[in-house]
């Protein structure tokens, strides 16, 4: 089975989250990024990025790998911002086409200061119209690099879906 891992991080969090899945599944490894990315540090990143969510921007991405079809499996990581998902992180699943992948499945995470707010709902509305099955979802609190016991529960719940799909192929 052909596995995806597919995530934006501004400040490492969701990235340590997904090398984690990557390394439990064996899965492929992409990382959206803006072409003008917000401020890294202090206030102004919450201003920059709250602003991109609540005026419903969409940033330009570099380029990526967007050919898809092939993966059986993708798993999509996302901060939250403003209670809802990264903008760049909506860009990519609202400008990836995902028809190629026939009975492709999607699984979503999340990583979050508080709550993982409506970034779920947010990133299922951006992929609606396409055939993508949702078999998962799952947030973390700050998972900072090195925070061993977050990256297991994320290498678990990788797993446990993997091995969920497996019995069905
Ligand atoms: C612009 C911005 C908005 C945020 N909004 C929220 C929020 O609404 N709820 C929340 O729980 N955390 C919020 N956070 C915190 C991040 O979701 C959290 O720190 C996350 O782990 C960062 O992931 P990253 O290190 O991969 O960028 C926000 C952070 C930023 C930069």
């Amino acid at each position: 089975m052909k596995k995806l891992v597919v995530y934006y991080s501004l400040s490492e969090s969701t990235r340590y989250i997904a090398n984690s899945i990557a390394e439990a599944t064996g899965a492929d490894v992409i990382r959206i990024r803006p072409k003008n990315e917000i401020k890294r540090e202090g206030i102004m990143k919450y201003i920059q990025g709250g602003r991109q969510v609540l005026r419903g921007e969409e940033p330009e991405l570099e380029d990526f790998e967007n050919d898809l079809s092939g993966y059986d499996m993708i798993f999509v990581g996302t901060p939250v911002w403003a209670s809802s998902c990264a903008p760049a992180i909506k860009a990519f699943l609202r400008h990836v086409d995902f028809r190629g992948l026939e009975e492709g499945k999607m699984a979503f995470f999340a990583c979050c200061g508080m709550s993982k707010g409506n970034a779920f709902e947010d990133m299922k509305n951006a992929i609606s119209g396409s055939e993508m099955e949702i078999i998962g979802e799952k947030s973390f609190k700050e998972p900072v690099k090195g925070d061993v016991k977050k990256a297991k529960d994320a290498m678990d719940w990788a797993i446990e879906i993997i091995n969920r799909i497996e019995v069905y192929m």
